[in-house]
């Protein structure tokens, strides 16, 4: 494996890795969706390179859109709010929505986007979450359908995700050293 980036402490899942859990979730999605015609919708930016591979292991006819929310801003704790940068294009009204998101952290950005998303009556409404962190004795907010896997609750980075804008395209997932932002 190639060599991490040296402000990562340890890397949680590696490109290998990431290719077979996107190959799962993408036959799983397949799999519901086969005649359903799904609007997959991913939530800018950090999901931006998730959707880019699952939509790939995606063989059914699907659409896509993008919605841009922000709630981290450009610091390690979330603003508690959860703010619309940019709405959707297509009217989801009827249809059946998968929405893609990279991390569920407190679930703060994915309760409220079903919220939103569900008062304009769709069909149905999912969530393909490429990872979830796991917060001793918190339950999340939502429950995706789908989730690539669980990761501990650290300062994760890489595959679409952040810090300051940062290590978006690290091709792995890891965990940021903590002397990079404290
Ligand atoms: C990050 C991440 C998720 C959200 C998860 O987005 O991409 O969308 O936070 O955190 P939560 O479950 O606590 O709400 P961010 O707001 O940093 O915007 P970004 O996708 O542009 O990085
Ligand atoms: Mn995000
Ligand atoms: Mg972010």
């Amino acid at each position: 494996m190639a060599e991490a980036h040296p402000d990562i402490e340890s890397i949680l899942l590696s490109e290998e890795e990431i290719k077979e859990i996107v190959a799962r979730m993408g036959k799983e999605i397949t799999r519901d969706y086969a005649d359903k015609n799904p609007l997959v919708i991913a939530v800018l930016r950090g999901a931006v390179v998730f959707m880019a591979d699952v939509m790939r292991a995606i063989t059914c006819p699907m659409s896509v859109d993008f919605m841009a929310v922000s709630s981290y801003a450009d610091g390690v704790k979330s603003s508690g709010v959860v703010r619309i940068v940019k709405d959707l294009d297509t009217k989801i009204e009827g249809r059946n929505v998968l929405i893609v998101e990279d991390i569920l952290d407190s679930g703060l950005t994915l309760s409220y986007l079903m919220r939103m998303l569900q008062s304009r009556n769709p069909a149905s409404i999912e969530i393909a979450a490429f990872v979830v962190k796991d917060i001793e004795g918190k339950k999340p907010a939502v429950e995706p359908r789908y989730v690539g896997a669980h990761v501990p609750n650290a300062f994760v980075v890489g595959y679409g995700l952040d810090y300051a804008e940062r290590y978006r395209n690290l091709p792995y997932l890891g965990i940021l050293k903590p002397s990079v932002y404290e």
